[in-house]
């Protein structure tokens, strides 16, 4: 099986398990007991706390751990807008993901923030003057990814982060794809979320790094544990997991990147050239570095994606059409329809995506299966 849907998830690694193993056995205790076997996991938990904040650049009282990408995106972006609102405008794009755009249209539905929506290029990028366009004296927060989950786009987020600051905006930076394959550090924003099995933690961990100046409003309500910012006892072995993959998957990040790099263009190439109409969705193949290194995506016109993601499959190529992450959805993509795809392109829509352990002749055999797929017709 070649697979090619680290986006949707990787594996879970095995330095992250064995290093979460002993908090789910013998030190298995309530980090909120006050006794040795308490303590131990109260210890556990905070040396986690200590080794994702260094490698965020963040204080350890800026990290809340979570049950996954979703959650911490919530978090920080009801938290912030209701801690402290400094107006009720909110400022996204309509290519972010769900949790994002769910997050921020519950605050429209049930607290009356007004929502405006960035101008977002065709290939995916957010311009300082379109940013510039829709901020206003009362917005709150700015929610932006550091990186596109469908097509891969990486968005400066420095930059963005100084303008929306220059307004006396927050901003909130959703990280779950970049990780590992993206500096996260120095970018300047005020909260930054991740999930753990983009990165090889178990699915269900997560983090939100939520500078701790800001005032936040905890959306989870109880014993008041994680600093009072999200109650419930905490999942020890899964804040350990993620601590220890987001520490390996940042220490390999440059060779990761530098060996990606390469093995994505060439994907790129062969399946630009394997029938003509096929279209590269997201930065363009002259700009590299303004798309994820292990990120590649397309239209297929002629064929739903769905139907070629079948195809690959049944020849051993797992991929992804571009509304995976939307399960059990066959509308097409919110993403590629924001970017003036129309309907039936981005109905055809497929996703590549490699992972750490995604080697060269695996590209050129899943090259060869998807050139034998489009040749079908
Ligand atoms: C960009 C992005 N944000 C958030 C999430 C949600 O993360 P989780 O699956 O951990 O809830 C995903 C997962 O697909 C994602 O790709």
């Amino acid at each position: 099986m070649l697979y090619l849907d680290t986006a949707a998830t990787a594996p879970v690694r095995r330095e992250a398990l064995e290093a979460a193993w002993p908090y789910l056995t013998g030190t298995f205790g309530n980090p909120s007991s006050h006794h040795l076997v308490g303590e131990a996991a109260a210890a556990g938990l905070e040396d986690a706390r200590a080794r994702a904040a260094a490698v965020l650049g963040a204080r350890r009282s800026d990290i809340v751990f979570t049950a996954g990408g979703t959650e911490a995106a919530n978090l920080a972006i009801k938290g912030l807008a209701l801690g402290a609102p400094r107006g009720r405008h909110l400022v996204t794009a309509a290519t972010e993901h769900e949790a994002v755009l769910q997050s921020i249209d519950f605050l429209r539905r049930v607290h009356g923030f007004e929502v405006a929506f960035v101008q977002v290029a065709a290939d995916g990028s957010v311009s300082p003057e379109a940013l510039r366009a829709v901020l206003r004296e009362d917005t709150t927060l700015v929610s932006l990814a550091l990186a596109g989950n469908e097509i891969g786009t990486i968005h400066d987020i420095r930059a963005i982060a100084e303008i929306a600051h220059a307004s006396g905006a927050l901003l909130h930076t959703d990280a779950v794809q970049a990780a590992g394959q993206v500096d996260l550090q120095g970018l300047g924003a005020d909260a930054l979320t991740l999930s753990g099995h983009k990165l090889g933690a178990p699915k269900g961990s997560g983090l939100a790094m939520i500078r701790g100046r800001h005032p936040l409003e905890p959306l989870v309500h109880g014993g008041g544990q994680e600093n009072g910012r999200r109650s419930g006892t905490e999942n020890v072995a899964f804040a350990v997991a993620l601590a220890v993959a987001l520490e390996l998957a940042e220490s390999e990040r440059l060779e990761t990147a530098a060996r990606l790099g390469p093995l994505r263009d060439r994907l790129v190439r062969r399946v630009l050239a394997a029938r003509s109409g096929v279209l590269l969705t997201g930065p363009g193949i002259d700009h590299p570095d303004a798309r994820l290194p292990g990120h590649a995506s397309f239209c297929m016109p002629g064929r739903s994606g769905e139907s070629i993601v079948l195809d690959l499959a049944e020849r051993g190529v797992i991929a992804s059409s571009g509304s995976a992450c939307a399960a059990g959805s066959d509308e097409p993509s919110h993403v590629l329809t924001a970017l003036g795809i129309p309907d039936e392109v981005a109905q055809t829509a497929v996703r590549l995506t490699l992972g750490r352990g995604t080697t060269a002749a695996e590209i050129e055999q899943a090259a060869t299966v998807i050139e034998e797929v489009l040749a079908q017709g």
